[in-house]
């Protein structure tokens, strides 16, 4: 028994297979999938449902039953033992399959038995996955698929590492390598020296606590019909563990972030997937990279510091570390590289995930046309965004210490003052036409998902990885 067959079913179709297995009153909902042993020519076959009034959907809507149909029945597939390639129809939709396959199939330990983990830093050969997975029908989608939900493995890996694998420094390691041999990339990785050249105050303020070297990592990717366009910029912040500093966290949970490093890894992923499909634009995607420890150089509550851009911050919270690192590689990117469009994706504010929770990730962004662009790549993806407020009204909040600005604006509205923090690092956003467009991505409620869903296990989940790829494929 070692290949296996999916098929997403209709169960409004007439199929004898499925009519043979037992059947309740209703009709099976969404991903119930029926398995089959030994049907001719002696292969496993897997019938999962596509629900009720599959016929009728359309758009976004349909595509997401096609992923939860083929991402339950790769996780029931994945439970058997021995089967070694996996076959999918894919006809419905050739990309979503791909994408929903992918990110079933991928389950995060570092368990060594019963068999060595894939994930074990030290592996000399990679292990490949258990079994294959490919479409009956090759296609352009679902390679592209393969693209997309792929690269999310790379940045939900990332992310599940515990800090202690992935250091800053582990980080620009295991990026280099998952881009090495591909086309018109350029990667720099800049240490704490060439920071303090550049006048990376807050960003520096974070990493005082650690013993741990910080960097800040650049990728170049050139892929438009001119070298000289405006990039696209990504910024991403890389905490790779996030204790609170001096303004320590509670330890219940503290493990979770590991993962405060999710936007740093979410525009890498990203930045992959554009590069491996070639996509057309120049794209400059940077990471600072710091662990926010207590020490007895950290930054203390009170310290006031002095951004690059020259705005002196008060620091009335060193757990407030997300925007200070941001601030610097904000105003750097989008001073030194004039992006005509700059995205910073963040696992920023607690306050997101008490507003959103895991189904959405939050944006702020001053220009509609971006908020447009975002919001049609997040449905297509089914990798969601909800507008939030940026609104000069929360200024007080933040404006009123004596510095320029306080890197807390307390408790309410948590997550629209730290985006509101972000806005005063973003260079040429000002006036009636400002000359780049910026968004703030606030992942820190999508990061993680407490139970698994069809198509994702529980734990670190790549979002906004499949959003951003989406979009710059769009910008054509
Ligand atoms: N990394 C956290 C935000 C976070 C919390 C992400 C929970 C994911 C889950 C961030 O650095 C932080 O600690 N933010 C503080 C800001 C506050 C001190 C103004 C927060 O949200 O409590
Ligand atoms: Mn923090
Ligand atoms: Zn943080």
């Amino acid at each position: 028994m070692s290949t296996a067959r999916i098929i997403p079913h209709d169960p409004k179709a007439t199929s004898e297979l499925w009519a043979s297995a037992p059947t309740g009153e209703k009709p099976a909902k969404v991903g119930t999938t029926r398995i089959f042993y030994n049907i001719p020519p002696k292969q496993l076959t897997a019938l999962s449902s596509l629900g009720d009034g599959f016929e009728k959907k359309t758009g976004t809507a349909k595509r997401e039953v096609v992923r939860k149909a083929v991402g339950s029945a790769v996780k029931a597939v994945k439970a058997i033992d021995g089967v070694k390639d996996v076959k999918i129809d894919a006809s419905l939709d050739p990309h979503a399959a791909a994408v929903a396959a992918h990110l079933a199939q991928y389950s995060f330990t570092l368990k060594t038995s019963p068999t060595p983990s894939r994930f074990d830093p030290n592996l000399k050969e990679p292990i490949p996955e258990k079994f294959t997975l490919s479409p009956e029908q090759s296609s352009e989608e679902w390679d592209r698929g393969v693209v997309y939900a792929e690269s999310q493995n790379v940045a939900r890996t990332l992310m599940e590492l515990p800090a202690n694998i992935v250091t800053p420094t582990a980080f620009t390691e295991r990026v280099k390598s998952a881009f090495a041999g591909i086309d018109n990339v350029e990667i720099f990785v800049r240490d704490e020296a060439w920071a303090e050249e550049k006048g990376m105050r807050t960003f520096l303020s974070v990493t005082h606590g650690t013993a741990e070297p910080a960097k800040l990592l650049e990728i170049h990717y050139k892929g438009a019909p001119s070298k000289d366009d405006a990039p696209v910029a990504f910024v991403g912040k890389g905490i790779t563990f996030d204790s609170g500093g001096i303004s320590l966290k509670p330890s219940a949970a503290m493990k979770l972030m590991r993962g405060d490093m999710g936007g740093a890894a979410s525009v890498v992923a990203a930045t992959l997937a554009i590069a491996k499909l070639k996509l057309p634009v120049n794209l400059i995607t940077i990471t600072p990279l710091t662990e926010n420890l207590p020490g007895p150089s950290a930054t203390k509550p009170g310290d006031i510091i002095c951004a690059m851009n020259g705005k002196t911050v008060e620091v009335d919270n060193t757990d407030a570390e997300g925007r200070l690192v941001l601030a610097d590689a904000i105003y750097y990117a989008s001073s030194e590289y004039k992006p005509h469009t700059l995205i910073d994706v963040a696992t920023l504010t607690g306050a997101m995930d008490i507003a959103l929770g895991d189904l959405y990730s939050g944006v702020f962004t001053t220009s509609d046309k971006l908020w447009d662009q975002l919001r049609v790549a997040g449905e297509t993806e089914f990798d969601r965004f909800w507008r939030m407020p940026l609104d000069e009204d929360y200024g007080p909040q933040i404006y009123s210490s004596n510095a320029d600005l306080c890197n807390t604006g307390g408790r309410p509205a948590g997550s629209c003052t730290a985006a509101l923090f972000l806005k005063a690092f973003v260079e040429g956003i000002d006036g009636d036409e400002p000359s780049l467009k910026w968004a703030h991505i606030d992942i820190a409620g999508t990061m993680e998902v407490t139970r698994p869903t069809p198509y994702l296990e529980k734990g670190m989940t790549g979002r906004s990885v499949r959003g951003l790829i989406e979009y710059v494929r769009n910008l054509q």
